[in-house]
């Protein structure tokens, strides 16, 4: 991809940068993003109508079971270069900071180090009663697996529609959103708030928008600079671009 000069000045000068991520970034390890299509036995189910307290509530089993699947789904996954791309931009920056809504743990496994995880990690179990994190469970168990502390259902350490994000996490990201000289947006259909927020709010602040992402999205119109195509692409060839001009 040709970028444009003043983009990679602007990036080679930037004193502070935040990224948001969504699916899409994930797409190119083989996950499916939330707004396609499941398969198979949850092909009848919307994700939205899973991911809920109201579902859970109502049928522990079938929400417990389908983490299960999306667990074994992610395992053996591993990350793409756009993932990698991101921790070697981490490394150029000393403010950096890393927002996801991904739940799959990939930006870890790459190595990126300042991660805010808005929406939890799927990997993660705790107690739908007294919340402590569960250090294991049985996978193969018919019924859903209860707490070991207080006998509550076991649920995954994600945030659901209707939930709250965790507090910290949030803040830090609103923090890191108004601060930031650049802000990109990778990978995210920027529909579900309060993560959709965040890139106003740094516009607001005068922050550089940039978005990479395989469609338009709402943003798009926002943006100083839409970089259209998949980032497990354009992110190594950013990445690429920066440290030749570096090193020139
Ligand atoms: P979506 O599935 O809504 O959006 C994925 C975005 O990635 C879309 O805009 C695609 O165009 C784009 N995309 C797909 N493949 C790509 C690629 N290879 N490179 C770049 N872009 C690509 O996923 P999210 O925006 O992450 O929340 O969804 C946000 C939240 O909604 C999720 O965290 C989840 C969901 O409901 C909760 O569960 C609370």
């Amino acid at each position: 991809m040709d970028f444009p000069a003043d983009l990679i000045r602007l990036l080679s000068n930037a004193q502070s940068m935040a990224v948001l991520t969504g699916a899409g970034v994930s797409q190119e390890s083989g996950l499916r993003t939330f707004r396609d299509s499941q398969t198979g036995l949850w092909a009848q189910y919307k994700p939205q109508d899973l991911a809920s307290p109201e579902a859970f509530a109502r049928e522990p089993k079938l929400v417990w079971d389908w983490y299960a699947w999306r667990r074994e789904a992610i395992k053996g996954v591993r990350p793409n270069a756009g993932h990698y791309a991101l921790v070697e931009l981490e490394k150029r920056n000393s403010a950096f900071t890393l927002i996801t809504q991904n739940v799959d743990g990939l930006h870890q496994m790459a190595g990126s180090r300042q991660i805010l995880e808005l929406h939890g990690n799927i990997q993660r179990v705790r107690c739908s009663n007294c919340g402590c994190l569960a250090e294991s469970w049985d996978e193969q168990s018919q019924e859903v697996p209860r707490c070991v502390d207080c006998g509550g259902l076991l649920r995954p350490d994600v945030v659901w529609f209707g939930e709250p994000l965790p507090r910290s996490q949030l803040e830090q990201a609103v923090q890191a959103a108004r601060s930031c000289g650049v802000f990109f947006s990778i990978g995210t259909s920027g529909v579900v708030h309060p993560a959709a927020a965040l890139p106003y709010s740094a516009h607001n602040q005068g922050a550089v928008i940039v978005e990479i992402n395989a469609e338009c999205t709402q943003l798009t119109g926002k943006a100083d600079y839409f970089l259209q195509g998949k980032s497990g692409e354009i992110l190594p060839e950013l990445v690429k671009k920066l440290a030749d001009t570096a090193s020139r």
